[in-house]
């Protein structure tokens, strides 16, 4: 037991979110869950980040206020994660003041103590953009703008900087010393290479060629760079220089680990300049940051601004939430890049869900009717080899279940959970019930078969169910197994079952047409 700190990243309200930002909120879900089912104390972070330019110019396009177009695409994202039901305790907003005092002070901390340093910037400018442009980013000879192709000119602004350079070597050390810091490894890798070993440059902190921001006290003709501005949510909605920072000092502390979870779009932010922006304020640094895959379409990545997105609401509602938390966690191996298809999505439904677990409930279910009056029969230790070769694959299973979720192996976590439930519908096979229950003398062998089925179900239904959130419920019903039973307590037990009533009910995952639903899910995705 101990403490636990998990975020997302802040998602930008620019648009709606798609099925890549409830991938990673997911994940984040189904960990925070398991760290709450395991006695940790838990603290799960989300929310977004509404500043910058972006944002400032699709609300303009859309003719609102910068405030009222973030409020209205908020509001569809909290309404989004209320849908997945998301176990977050917080939700921050950067255009809360709550946060924009605190990026206030620590800008205000950072400049008195010389970390940050008022100096020009110098770039391609195109004036009826308004924007800077890096000599990469201007094309051709006349400097032209990448956005509108008109011609830039080289100008120069006042801007304030970050001295990066000045911790460089500290955090090279910090990664020496860390060897856990980033994962996967190779996330690693790619930014000493990228970033540390060519020398790492000071950040640009501010502008002032938008307003939509945080101002910088001292100057207000500046506002805080988006990036600053938005990293320092992970310590600001803990409470980080308030009046009541108690979850500061409890969740930003030494015995707490903390994890963020980022996509690989953001790993720099995250591995660089987050952990030198907490080295400036003297604060300890995260245990993690796991850099996941991106979800992709055939096109490419999914992305807001490409518009090649799979809207959840669609799939929720025909399939079940179950069913989509089921996907997101199971198709891509967390940490690598996936691709979102009609066809797999249906396979894993009609495969992993109707075919093994939804069956097996059923068939032990059925047969426990049948055989023994819908009454679980007791434990009577392992009768038969078959007996014992169950039992120590679902300790196996559990076993790699709780190894792999401890190091966010969560895509093989909750492939161990579906060895043991096709490991006990090969038993059912192999013990024929079918022949034990014409045979009298057999009638000890046929109820053992039984509770080891219910048992099977009941441990894989305890680890599942920070994945599946109303099957499991279904299933504990449905087996008539007690509170005190579906908890972490009692997973590793075999001997605990005995006397339970069954209550009939409708299988969890009736069989799809594959044919009609992958065409379904293929007109959604030519909707956008
Ligand atoms: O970068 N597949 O916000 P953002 C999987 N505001 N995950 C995806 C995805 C995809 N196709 N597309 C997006 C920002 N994501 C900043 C973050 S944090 C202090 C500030 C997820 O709205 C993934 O986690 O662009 C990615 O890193 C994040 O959304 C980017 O969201
Ligand atoms: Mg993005």
């Amino acid at each position: 037991m101990g403490k636990f700190y998990i975020t997302t990243p802040i998602y930008y309200p620019s648009a709606k979110l798609h099925i890549g930002h409830a991938y990673c909120t997911t994940l984040a879900d189904v960990i925070a869950r398991y760290h709450r089912e395991k006695g940790d104390e838990t603290y799960f972070l989300t929310g977004t980040d509404e500043h910058g330019e972006k944002i400032q110019k699709n609300a303009e396009a859309a003719g609102k206020t910068p405030q009222e177009f973030v409020d209205e695409i908020v509001t569809g994202i909290q309404k989004l994660w209320k849908t997945l039901r998301i176990s977050n305790d917080d939700y921050i907003r950067t255009t809360e003041q709550r946060h924009m005092d605190v990026v206030q002070k620590v800008f205000t901390r950072m400049l008195n103590q010389g970390d940050i340093y008022l100096g020009e910037y110098e770039g391609w400018y195109c004036t009826p953009c308004e924007s800077f442009w890096t000599d990469t980013q201007v094309q051709g000879d006349d400097h032209l703008c990448p956005d509108c192709g008109r011609p830039c000119h080289k100008a120069k602004e006042e801007a304030y900087f970050f001295k990066m350079s000045k911790y460089a070597d500290r955090l090279m050390d910090f990664y020496k010393t860390h060897p856990d810091f980033i994962t996967p490894e190779s996330r690693k890798n790619e930014m000493i290479k990228n970033f540390l070993e060519p020398g790492l440059e000071d950040l640009c902190v501010s502008r002032t060629s938008f307003t939509w921001g945080i101002q910088v006290k001292e100057n207000p003709r500046h506002v805080v760079y988006v990036w600053l501005d938005a990293l320092l949510n992970y310590i600001s909605a803990l409470g980080y220089l308030s009046d009541n920072d108690e979850l500061f000092k409890k969740f930003w502390s030494d015995d707490t680990y903390i994890l963020h979870l980022v996509g690989n779009d953001i790993t720099r932010f995250h591995v660089i300049y987050w952990p030198i922006f907490l080295m400036a304020l003297g604060l300890r640094l995260p245990d993690k940051v796991f850099v996941h895959g991106l979800l992709m379409m055939k096109d490419g990545k999914m992305s807001k601004s490409k518009g090649n997105v799979v809207d959840p609401y669609p799939l929720i509602e025909r399939y079940g939430l179950d069913t989509v938390r089921y996907y997101l966690v199971r198709e891509t191996i967390f940490g690598s890049d996936g691709t979102f298809t009609p066809e797999q999505f249906v396979e894993r439904y009609n495969i992993d869900l109707a075919n093994d677990f939804g069956n097996l409930l059923n068939r032990t279910s059925g047969m426990i009717f049948k055989y023994f009056d819908g009454v679980i029969p007791a434990y009577q230790g392992a009768l038969t080899s078959l007996d014992k070769e169950l039992e120590s694959v679902g300790k196996a299973s559990i076993n790699s279940f709780k190894t792999n979720m401890d190091t966010l192996h969560v895509t093989e976590a909750v492939a161990s959970i579906f060895d043991y439930i096709a490991r006990a519908n090969k038993y059912v096979e192999e013990s024929k019930p079918w022949a034990l229950a014409k045979d009298e003398s057999k009638k000890d062998e046929l109820a053992s078969v039984m509770n080891h089925l219910a048992n099977a179900l009941r441990q894989c239904a305890i680890m599942l169910k920070i994945v599946f959130l109303d099957s499991t419920e279904k299933l504990f019903n449905q087996l008539g197994i007690e509170k005190e039973y579906q908890g972490y307590d009692s997973l590793e037990k075999f001997d605990v079952l005995g006397g339970e009533h069954l209550v009939k009910g409708d299988p969890l995952f009736p069989r799809l047409k594959a044919d009609e639903e992958i065409e379904f899910i293929k007109s959604l995705m030519a909707k956008h």
